[in-house]
């Protein structure tokens, strides 16, 4: 059957019509392109949430919910978890094809010689609270990079665009590790050279003067896995603030701090720290079906958090891969983590409820990570770091994009106005 390149939408109550031209994608769905609706119709579209509409045209990650299907620049997820490395998969996204070894040597070389800071970097640092939640410090701290790199940034120019992205990828490791040694009091670690991306963000969280850390590849291996797992995903949320901060011309460091400060809520990023939250307020594999009960609930204003998602409505790929990797890492690190029987069961109990079926509810991807994080010694409040680590590769990828287009607009969504209409002040004597 051959495409339809327009759908006709009329209005009942005046009877006119319009034809709307049809943007087909790659793959996916056709999107309807509305843009000449209100001054034919005079109406705008409401979608709130943006749950059927599309923000841009990208070529980045592709995303089927219903098939659980998730590519970065066409290249399946689990092939990439299989076969590809953290770097590797920044470079694809950025680029759009993967790297011959040449291409990535030079690549490598570039981030690892970006990841230091500017010493004054330090005042910033030193001015929170030790006990400042990590993602405060993070927004704060990547925010702070435009006062440092504001000067000369020629945004008209792709070179120093690019040189922005390797710097936001190598210098967010660098920031997250100093944001958690502040925290734990212990004094600050500059990057080594000569490490790779995973082993360098380990040694600058975790050495200590004491003596030598001995780096673990199975926990390098899993966590370079968790970053390409959590390198992109679409339009999420984080990315599409991004997106529409970096519409305005904003500086790269204040686009990417606005995606950071996305990525803490509850219901997004912030979502892995609060599923161990959860688990221990479970506490025992007995008590999961109250659990489950209590989020049914509608007046509990308790979900389960990891589970659900805007576009998966089968399971979430990542957390299948995810799932896996838990039960290997805990056994070759020999860990026995009583909140993996809880989350096994939770899963079990939940995918077989008819509210969590029904309202096509499964596992995301951060139902699992934090276990695994937790069994690398990540403490909880550096969770969703580790997710802003990741995603910034997605989020500079996105920026990348968007700031190439020439036809790039300011993002700027209307409303549905429901306040008063027009009425004259009223002087505070007669109030
Ligand atoms: C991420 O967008 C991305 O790609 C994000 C992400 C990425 O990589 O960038 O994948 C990362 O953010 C994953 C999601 C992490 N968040 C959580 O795990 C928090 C718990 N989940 C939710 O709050 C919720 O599922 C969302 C926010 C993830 C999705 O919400 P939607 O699509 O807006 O769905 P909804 O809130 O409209 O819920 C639909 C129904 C509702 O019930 P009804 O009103 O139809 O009766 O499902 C219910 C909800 O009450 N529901 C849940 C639930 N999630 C949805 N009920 C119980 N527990 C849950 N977790």
């Amino acid at each position: 059957m051959s495409e339809s390149k327009s759908v006709l939408l009329s209005d009942s109550a005046t009877g006119k019509s319009v034809e709307l031209p049809l943007i087909p994608g790659t793959v996916g769905p056709s999107c309807i392109d509305i843009a000449k609706l209100p001054a034919a119709t005079g109406h705008f579209t409401y979608d709130q949430g943006f749950i059927a509409t599309a923000s841009c045209k990208s070529a980045i990650t592709y995303i089927d919910g219903d098939a659980g299907v998730l590519m970065y620049r066409g290249y399946p997820i689990e092939q990439l978890a299989k076969q590809s490395s953290f770097l590797e998969v920044a470079y694809l996204l950025m680029h759009g094809e993967l790297p011959n070894a040449a291409q990535f040597s030079a690549f490598e070389h570039e981030v690892t010689h970006h990841t230091m800071m500017h010493e004054a970097f330090r005042n910033f640092l030193f001015g929170f609270r030790h006990d400042a939640h990590p993602m405060a410090m993070l927004t704060g701290m990547v925010g702070s990079l435009a006062a440092f790199y504001h000067h000369g940034l020629d945004l008209e120019d792709p070179e120093k665009r690019r040189l922005a992205a390797i710097r936001l990828i190598a210098k967010v490791p660098t920031i997250a590790a100093a944001c958690y040694r502040y925290s734990i009091g212990w004094a600050l670690r500059y990057p080594r050279n000569n490490l790779e991306f995973v082993d360098r963000f380990l040694h600058m969280m975790f050495e200590v003067p004491s003596e030598p850390l001995q780096l673990n590849p199975v926990v390098a291996k899993a966590l370079d896995l968790l970053f390409i797992l959590h390198a992109d995903h679409e339009q999420n949320a984080s990315t599409s603030t991004v997106r529409l901060v970096g519409s305005t011309g904003a500086n790269p460091y204040a686009c990417v701090a606005a995606g950071v400060a996305a990525l803490w809520g509850p219901a997004h990023g912030g979502a892995n720290e609060a599923v161990l939250s959860m688990l221990a307020q479970i506490g025992r594999p007995e008590d999961v079906g109250k659990a489950v009960e209590r989020a049914k609930d509608k007046h509990s204003g308790f979900r389960l958090m990891g589970f659900g998602h805007r576009v998966y409505k089968n399971f979430d790929p990542r957390a299948t891969i995810i799932r896996e990797m838990t039960h290997k890492v805990l056994a070759e690190l020999g860990v026995n983590d009583p909140m993996l029987e809880i989350a096994l069961k939770l899963e079990e109990v939940a995918l077989k409820d008819e509210y969590f079926i029904a309202r096509k509810l499964y596992p995301n991807v951060d139902f699992y990570s934090g276990i695994i994080y937790k069994a690398l010694g990540i403490p909880t409040e550096m969770f969703t770091v580790m997710f802003a680590i990741a995603r910034t590769a997605g989020w500079v990828a996105h920026w990348l994009e968007q700031s190439a287009e020439a036809d790039s607009k300011i993002g700027r969504p209307r409303q549905v106005y429901i306040g008063q209409t027009r009425r004259d002040f009223v002087p505070m004597a007669q109030r």
